[in-house]
């Protein structure tokens, strides 16, 4: 959507979002000379580092380096893409946007597939209701401890054993065969043409988008015996598994304000705990735990207990998902259940209050691998410890915040007994191994003297970018020492606006990005501007020179060894040429 938005739109919504303002909403901020200071979202400290800057309309932590526009805070703490930034930040200054009509069509195609489980789920909320074939339905629910009110917040409706009910109901509403079966809800037929209900003689899930829309369905059978239990909507273009969260459209207000979210695995374990009063659940249903699910619940939450069944296949899940929640940033503690028992039938037998103890007695992840080892730790052999070690160093890695990640590591080191260095190694090994995907902090710049000097430059013509065609000539790209430092001189040359939040919008290169707050933040003298970019040209060009020359004096050295006089002699001249210059 914003991919087509004219810049001058994107500026206008920055330039109508005052970062001191939009950052207070989430950060507690007080003011300290030109700035404003506050502890930093992105790390745990304790005094503040983390600033922002009404001139320069950005943020910047000194503790951790995170640091960018309005844009890019959106982004990082609310997790949101850049579209989905620019959207917010449009609505939160009334500033409309304009749909292309490619959108408006699309829209309307989606809402066909919403309205066609909308009217699926009314169509199975009605058989659950009716005498026939809806009884046994009821009565299943009813074993299951459902009560009344609770089918109707999850909408649990029963899909009857019919082939074409569900098809035959659709067509009265005006609902073609071919947006039904683009909805998943219905199956083509393989011997003819035409299609059959995907759910019959089942009891029926509505999976819930963040707004309230039904984007699929889970099917239970009735009967145990029957095969699969559970069937789930395919994938559609309003259903997309690995990003949503069945319940989260009910829990996500407990979950935010609890900052934690209870994780299961089921559908019934969700609603069960649910009714009990537990709601701050969220559940994974229909496929593995992935990286999207993780972030949408750093969303809202910090702290995640997984309540998973107490079988290998809910340890498998455990370990599973726990990498994903660390590298998002996210706390993780497990919730103990005895052999055999998952949370929908521990809540029923036991009750709420205890389930409010198992979470409080949740184990934290490290805790719990170590309580989980069949032997004492030990007692394994050498290979076994190194690869539980391993294996945990291997989720320390994923661990993006730095401080967050060496408590981490302590706390191995702590509970295995075993020397701190040795996890620290193990760290640096496994992440250098799935390097790439994973985003770590940048180290801090180390820069050479030149490197600084051009920042320095960058600095100052980032604060008036008309001082570049003063210095016409005494500056070219090719003076930049980096290719970073290359594209942002390259911007400020194209004219427009040169604050550092007009140029982190111009690229999409992350490493500039953090650059260019990077610079932002160098303090500039109080010496009149040009006269300070006159002595940084000067001490830049100076300190070319010198490296130029040491390196022609180690080429001299190196063509006089192996006697090629002819290269010597070139660049001997060169060498006297520059020492007078
Ligand atoms: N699941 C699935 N397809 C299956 C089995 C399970 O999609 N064939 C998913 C469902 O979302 C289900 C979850 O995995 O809710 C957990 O499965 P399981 O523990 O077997 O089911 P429960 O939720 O415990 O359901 P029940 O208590 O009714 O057996
Ligand atoms: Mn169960």
């Amino acid at each position: 959507m914003a991919g087509y938005l004219p810049p001058e739109l994107i500026d206008q919504i920055r330039d109508s979002n005052d970062i001191v303002d939009l950052i207070s909403e989430y950060v507690p901020l007080k003011k300290r000379g030109k700035n404003f200071v506050g502890l930093c979202p992105f790390h745990s400290e304790k005094d503040p580092s983390f600033n922002v800057s009404p001139d320069k309309q950005t943020f910047y932590c000194f503790g951790c380096g995170e640091g960018g526009n309005v844009f890019s805070f959106l982004m990082k703490h609310e997790k949101l893409s850049f579209p989905e930034a620019v959207k917010l930040l449009a609505k939160r200054a009334n500033i409309p946007l304009p749909k292309e009509s490619f959108d408006k069509k699309r829209e309307e195609q989606l809402d066909k597939l919403y309205y066609a489980n909308q009217v699926a789920n009314q169509y199975f909320l009605k058989n659950l209701y009716r005498e026939v074939p809806g009884a046994k339905a009821r009565r299943y629910l009813k074993r299951r401890g459902f009560d009344a009110e609770t089918l109707k917040l999850f909408s649990i409706g029963y899909a009857p054993p019919e082939w074409e009910g569900l098809i035959n109901h659709a067509r009265m509403k005006g609902i073609e065969p071919k947006i039904l079966s683009q909805a998943g809800l219905t199956v083509p037929r393989t011997e003819a043409s035409g299609f059959y209900d995907r759910f019959r003689d089942r009891i029926t899930f509505p999976i819930f988008n963040l707004s309230g829309k039904i984007v699929g369905f889970g099917g239970r059978v009735l009967n145990d015996k029957d095969e699969p239990k559970y069937l789930n909507s395919p994938e559609t273009p309003i259903y997309q598994k690995g990003k949503l969260l069945y319940g989260l459209n009910l829990s996500k207000d407990e979950v935010r304000k609890k900052r934690s979210a209870i994780l299961v695995e089921g559908y019934i374990d969700l609603i069960s705990l649910y009714q009990a009063g537990i709601r701050n659940v969220v559940a994974s249903s229909g496929t593995a735990f992935t990286q999207s699910q993780a972030r949408l619940l750093s969303r809202y939450a910090e702290k995640i207990f997984l309540f998973f069944d107490a079988d290998s296949a809910g340890q498998s899940a455990t370990f599973r998902s726990v990498d994903l929640l660390f590298s998002e940033g996210l706390e993780v503690l497990v919730v103990s259940l005895e052999q055999g028992g998952d949370p929908d039938s521990f809540v029923r037998e036991s009750g709420p209050e205890a389930v409010r103890e198992r979470i409080k007695n949740a184990k934290p992840y490290i805790d719990f691998r170590y309580e989980s080892l069949e032997q004492d730790f030990g007692q394994l052999s050498i290979t076994e410890q190194e690869m539980v070690l391993s294996d945990l160093a291997e989720t320390a890695g994923k661990i993006t915040e730095e401080i967050r990640k060496s408590l981490f590591i302590k706390k191995i080191a702590q509970r295995f007994k075993v020397d701190e260095g040795i996890i620290f190694k193990l760290v640096s090994k496994t992440s250098k191994k799935i390097s790439g995907g994973v985003k770590t902090i940048p180290p801090p710049i180390t820069s050479s003297g030149e490197e600084k000097v051009e920042r320095g430059i960058l600095r100052i013509l980032m604060e008036d970018g008309r001082l570049v065609k003063k210095i016409a000539g005494g500056l070219s790209t090719e003076d930049f020492s980096t290719a970073e430092h290359r594209e942002i001189f390259q911007l400020i040359l194209a004219g427009g606006r040169v604050s550092p939040a007009n140029l982190l919008n111009r690229t999409d290169n992350e490493k500039t990005k953090e650059l260019i707050v990077q610079i932002a933040n160098i303090d500039l003298g109080s010496a009149e501007l040009f006269a300070q970019l006159k002595d940084h040209l000067a001490a830049l060009h100076r300190l070319k020179k010198n490296r130029r020359m040491k390196e022609l004096k180690e080429e001299i050295q190196r063509s006089l060894q192996i006697g090629d006089r002819e290269t010597a002699d070139r660049l001997t001249k060169e060498f006297e040429k520059l020492k007078k210059a």
